[in-house]
C-alpha cells in the first residue's frame, strides 16, 4: 500500500518498509519474545496490504466553511505532536467504507449547517458484505431537522447513520451491522454493535479463527471455557468441536450481541455470562456466588480446553492460575510482550505446541499472536 499521507499521518507508523519486510520484522520480534518457550518456526498469517480495516474513526477539521477528515500527526522521536493533518485518501479502510466516506464528506460540505455545525468526528463500521454504519459525533444537541437530513443521507449512501452528542444517541435505523464470514467451510453471521469490540481486520480474523479451529479439532472432546469472548467471534465456530461451552465477557453490550449471534447461527450448546475474567475465576473456584450465574450449573462442566483473548494488559494472576488446571489452552494475544510474560507462568504446567502470528494491523507496530498449550 502507498498513501500520500505516509510520514505525516500518525495512524500508519510503519510506512518506510515494504509489506513483506514489515511482516518479517514482526515475525522476528514475536519469534524472539517466544523463543524461551517455543523454538519452532511461527506460523505467519498475512493481511491484504491495503483495504483491510473494517472500522475507522476520523476527526473533522473545520477551516472556514469547509470540513475535512483529519488524523493525529505522526509523533517525532516518539513524542506526540499537537494538531492534526487533513486526510484526502485512506487506503487502509475496506472498500465499503472508502466508497462512502468521500461522498459523505461532500454531502457534509454541501449542507449549510445541519450536518456540519459542531461535527467533530465520524466513525465507520463496515462489513465484507457491504453494510456500513456511520456514526457522526457532535458538540451540539441533535434535533429533528438533523434526523431528517441524516435520514436522506442514509438513502443516498445506502448506509445506516447514527448521531451522538453528550448524553444523546440518535439511531435512525439500527445501531449494528451484520457481518457474514466463511470460516472453515461454514458461513457464520455476526451482529456487530457500534459500541462493542470487533476485530478490525476481517480477512485476518478468519485466518485467526481457522487456526483456533485447527487446535480445537485436535482436542475434539470435553467442554470449552472462554474468557474475553466479545460478541462470540471465536465461540460460535469453536462450539462445534465441544460438548458444552461456557463463555464470559465483561461488556453487557457484547454479551447481548453474543446471545443474538447464537440464535442467528442456530448454536445451542453455549452459555454466555457477563463476568469479568477475575469474577469468572472466583465463580469457578467457588469463592463467590453470582446471581448472574444462578441458572448455570458450574459443576456440570468438564473443561478440556480454554480460550483466552485478553486486552493488551494480558491475564491477571487468578485467571492464569485457573486456566493452568485445564488440559489445553488457546491464548490469543494483541500484545506479544504480555503474552511472553504470562507464558513464564503457564509453561510451568504446560508446553507450547504451536505458535502463530496474525497481521491484524499492517503498517503499525501492533501484532496479534496465538499459542496453543498442552498440559505437561
Ligand atoms: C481483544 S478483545 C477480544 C474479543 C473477542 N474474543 C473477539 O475476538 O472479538 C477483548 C475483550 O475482552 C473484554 N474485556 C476487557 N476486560 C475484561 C475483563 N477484565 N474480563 C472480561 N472481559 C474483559 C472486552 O470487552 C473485549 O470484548
Amino acid at each position: 500500500m502507498t498513501c500520500k499521507h505516509f510520514g505525516s499521518c500518525g495512524s500508519c507508523g510503519l510506512y518506510d518498509l515494504g509489506y513483506d519486510e514489515q511482516l518479517k520484522e514482526k515475525e522476528s520480534r514475536v519469534t524472539a519474545l517466544l523463543l524461551p518457550f517455543y523454538e519452532k518456526k511461527l506460523e505467519v498469517f498475512d493481511s491484504p496490504s491495503s483495504h483491510y480495516r473494517a472500522r475507522s474513526e476520523f476527526r473533522i477539521w473545520h477551516e472556514g466553511e469547509r470540513c475535512d477528515y483529519a488524523m493525529g500527526k505522526m509523533p517525532i522521536d516518539g513524542v506526540r505532536e499537537k494538531g492534526a493533518i487533513n486526510i484526502h485518501e485512506c487506503p487502509k479502510v475496506i472498500k465499503p467504507i472508502e466508497k462512502r466516506m468521500w461522498a459523505l464528506l461532500e454531502k457534509i460540505n454541501a449542507s449549510q449547517e445541519v450536518l456540519k455545525n459542531r461535527l467533530f468526528a465520524v466513525e465507520f463500521l463496515a462489513t465484507t458484505t457491504d453494510e456500513c454504519l456511520i456514526t457522526m459525533l457532535y458538540h451540539r444537541k441533535l434535533d429533528d431537522i438533523w434526523s431528517k437530513e441524516a435520514k436522506s443521507l442514509e438513502d443516498t449512501l445506502n448506509c445506516k447513520i447514527m448521531g451522538r452528542s453528550r448524553k444523546q444517541k440518535v439511531i435512525l435505523s439500527d445501531e449494528f451491522v451484520t457481518e457474514k464470514l466463511d470460516i472453515d467451510g461454514k458461513t457464520f453471521t455476526y451482529v456487530e454493535y457500534e459500541s462493542g469490540f470487533t476485530q478490525p481486520n476481517p480477512v485476518v480474523n478468519v485466518k485467526m479463527i481457522e487456526w483456533a479451529i485447527k487446535q480445537a479439532k485436535r482436542v475434539g472432546h470435553g467442554d470449552f471455557l472462554e474468557s474475553y469472548c466479545g460478541l462470540g467471534n471465536f465461540t460460535l465456530p469453536l462450539s462445534h468441536y465441544f460438548n458444552k461451552v461456557l463463555a464470559t465477557e465483561i461488556s453487557k453490550g457484547s454479551i447481548k450481541a453474543a446471545l443474538e449471534n447464537c440464535v442467528l447461527n442456530d448454536v445451542e450448546n453455549i452459555t454466555f455470562a457477563r463476568l469479568a475474567s477475575e469474577e469468572m475465576t472466583e465463580a469457578l473456584n467457588g469463592v463467590r456466588e453470582f446471581s448472574r450465574l444462578k441458572e448455570i450449573d458450574l459443576a456440570s462442566y468438564n473443561f478440556s480446553t480454554v480460550l483466552v483473548d485478553p486486552p493488551r494488559a494480558g491475564l491477571d494472576e487468578g485467571t492464569i492460575k485457573l486456566i493452568s488446571t485445564i488440559e489445553y489452552i488457546i491464548y490469543i494475544s494483541c500484545n506479544p510482550e504480555t503474552l511472553a510474560r504470562d507464558l513464564e507462568t503457564l509453561t510451568q504446567t504446560h508446553d507450547v505446541i504451536e505458535a502463530a502470528m496474525y497481521d491484524q494491523f499492517p503498517h503499525t507496530a501492533h501484532v496479534e499472536s496465538g499459542v496453543f498449550l498442552r498440559k505437561i
